[in-house]
């Protein structure tokens, strides 16, 4: 989590910072703040909440500068208050550090200095880190580049850092470990940043610096980089392909609107080039060398957190019923923990829209140690976990900055389902027919994501008739069980309302019991799969008082008559039915959250990017 920006160059470093960490608030905003040294003079300023509330606090300070850092934090160590927000300076107040990760040694290293002396202000693992820098370039009389490098010698944890040095206008020192750094080089001018968004406007020319890399900045010179054990590394630069537009909100008025209704191109650039139109034959160039492997896998294990892992057991559905191979769904953050039997006959698969969480990370580290392939599908090009992994399949989604995930999660769903066609294919456990018809059917989606879409007025009355209610069930069967999950997780994180995912006939087996005339209940009652069977769970539903609102497929009749209210969707195979079912859920969270006036794009105590365990 966090958000990290720098600038050294000829112009103002102020402006770029501020509006790079506007650009990076989806990573956290608890606090925000900025150095800036001019004329070896190190000011700080930071303040609780947003980047806005930096900007107000600033606005009498003087922020002149051609140098400098900013942060915009989601808590660890300590609450988030002003004295805890980063930038965190040396004690001799000459050093600024900024840090996204986690010092886990933070507490040892702590003892130690505080016996050499050493006096802290925060409650920060960051504070440590550039009193620890500030010892040794005293002690060991070396530059600040050596003492970083050294420092992180002793550091256990994640991190990714920029630090500045009021007696050196011209230069940055940053490193990673574990999160990510972007650096873009302009001419007489360098940007740094967590992602390429603050960058984008500025050059197309970026360095992704590596794990366990340390880069001297220095306006007046190349980029210099080493490993911390002191290996010169050559900068590799690589061009940005994302745009501006990409990075805007063009018109709506939230990100996560936007990006809902994107979601019928990014379905379409999902599928692009994959698809061969004449033959059908599906394509995933990321994962061809890779394909006899999962052939041959006794079982894939997909190892995901949140949004993501739904669209992993929406895997499971689709690597079982059209390939025939046995999959496991886990949460990372257990799997990692609990001695989980892999072979090298396993192949795991991390699901991850970031490319940067933390335990989906580990849970791969940890599979890669016991000898399985390991693959993954990611959001963010060049992320941690693409590379990583032995191969995988970018879901070409492009950024998604709302903080609740939505596009991400269609696509994500879009490469399973390229996935287990072409398997299926090569194993032969689908008839020609049946392959050709499911991706003719595939190929609809967009248009049929369109439809729904055109739905929105419904689904914002219906919020307004619901948007007072304390509690919601969802209630799926099948692929539409997964799908019930997300819609629940959608709505309690953007409106802080309760809600419970549950596969409809398990209902009965507890939840029933909360049935009143006040618990909306929401149910994907699509035709296939489970039909009848959720028309039961629905009358079960109604004869205990429950106000149903439900998700059909257009012409129902007989749950029509059952329902308060019914949101009627294109008809298509059960297998892709999530890719349409998933979206009056997201409208309905999104009008819901806008009308109990919560923050949509950044709801509170999340993080878009979870690199913390
Ligand atoms: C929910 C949401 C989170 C993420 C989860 C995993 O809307 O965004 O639950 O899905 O933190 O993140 P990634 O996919 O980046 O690994």
């Amino acid at each position: 989590m966090c958000g990290i920006v720098g600038y050294v160059g000829g112009q103002q470093a102020y402006p770029i910072i501020v509006k790079g960490l506007h650009r990076l608030e989806y990573r956290g905003y608890d606090s925000a703040g900025i150095a800036i040294t001019t004329d070896k003079q190190l000011n700080i300023y930071k303040q609780a909440g947003k980047v806005s509330d930096l900007e107000d606090f600033v606005k009498d300070k003087n922020v002149k500068g051609n140098i400098g850092i900013g942060h915009t934090r989601w808590a660890t160590h300590g609450v988030p208050n002003q004295l805890n927000a980063h930038p965190h300076k040396s004690g001799d107040s000459n050093l600024a550090l900024i840090h996204n990760g986690i010092i886990e040694n933070y507490d040892s290293l702590k003892k130690a200095l505080i016996k050499r002396g050493h006096v802290f202000e925060s409650e920060t693992d960051t504070e440590v880190l550039v009193h620890l820098i500030e010892e040794i370039k005293k002690n060991e009389k070396v530059n600040l580049f050596e003492a970083v490098r050294l420092a992180l010698n002793e550091v256990i944890g994640a991190y990714a850092i920029l630090v500045i040095d009021k007696e050196n206008n011209e230069e940055i020192i940053a490193a990673r470990k574990g999160s990510p750094l972007v650096i873009g080089i302009g001419k007489g001018e360098y940007f740094v940043a967590s992602d390429a968004t603050p960058i984008v406007e500025y050059t197309r020319n970026v360095v992704y610096l590596e794990d366990e890399q340390i880069a001297r900045i220095n306006k007046k010179e190349a980029l210099e980089i080493k490993t911390i054990s002191n290996i010169i590394k050559t900068p590799y630069i690589d061009e940005l392909e994302l745009s501006l537009e990409a990075i805007e909100k063009e018109g709506f008025e939230h990100f996560m609107l936007k990006e809902i209704f994107e979601q019928p191109k990014c379905i379409l650039d999902t599928m692009r080039g994959r698809i061969n139109a004449k033959t059908g034959e599906i394509t995933l160039g990321g994962i061809l060398d890779y394909e006899k492997k999962i052939l041959n896998a006794e079982r894939i294990i997909i190892v995901a957190c949140g949004t993501s892992w739904h669209a992993g057991l929406i895997g499971e559905y689709l690597f079982e019923d059209l390939a025939r191979i046995s999959v496991e769904v886990e949460y990372a953050s257990e799997f990692r923990y609990r001695n989980p039997i892999i072979t090298e006959k396993d192949v795991v698969l991390a699901i991850s829209q970031s490319g940067e969480t933390a335990d989906t990370m580990a849970a791969l580290e940890l599979a890669k140690q016991k000898g399985a392939t390991i693959l993954g599908i990611c959001n963010v090009v060049g992320s941690s976990i693409p590379r990583l992994t032995d191969a995988g399949s970018y879901t070409h989604a492009g950024p998604e900055i709302g903080v609740a995930s939505t596009k991400a999660f269609t696509t994500q769903v879009v490469v399973l389902t390229l996935m287990a066609l072409r398997i299926a294919k090569e194993k032969g456990t689908l008839t020609n027919t049946e392959y050709r018809q499911i991706i003719t059917e595939l190929e609809l989606i967009p248009k049929k994501v369109e439809k729904v879409l055109e739905l929105d007025d419904l689904i914002k009355e219906i919020a307004a008739e619901f948007k007072d209610a304390t509690n919601f069930l969802y209630l799926g069967r099948g692929y539409n069980f997964p799908v019930a999950l997300e819609g629940a997780l959608k709505l309690k994180e953007i409106s802080y309302i309760h809600a419970e995912g549950y596969p409809a006939a398990e209902m009965k087996h507890g939840p029933i019991a909360l049935i009143d005339e006040h618990m909306p209940i929401v149910v994907l009652a699509t035709r296939k799969g489970n039909y009848e069977k959720v028309v039961s769970n629905i009358q079960e539903v109604k004869a205990r008082g429950g106000r149903l609102i439900a998700i059909v497929t257009e012409g129902d009749k007989t749950v029509k008559e059952l329902a308060d209210y019914c949101i009627e969707i294109p008809a298509c195979f059960e297998e892709l039915m999530p890719l349409l079912s998933i979206i009056p859920l997201q409208l309905l969270s999104y009008h819901i959250a806008v009308m109990r006036n919560c923050n949509v794009d950044q709801p509170r105590n999340l993080a878009k990017s979870v690199t913390v365990e």
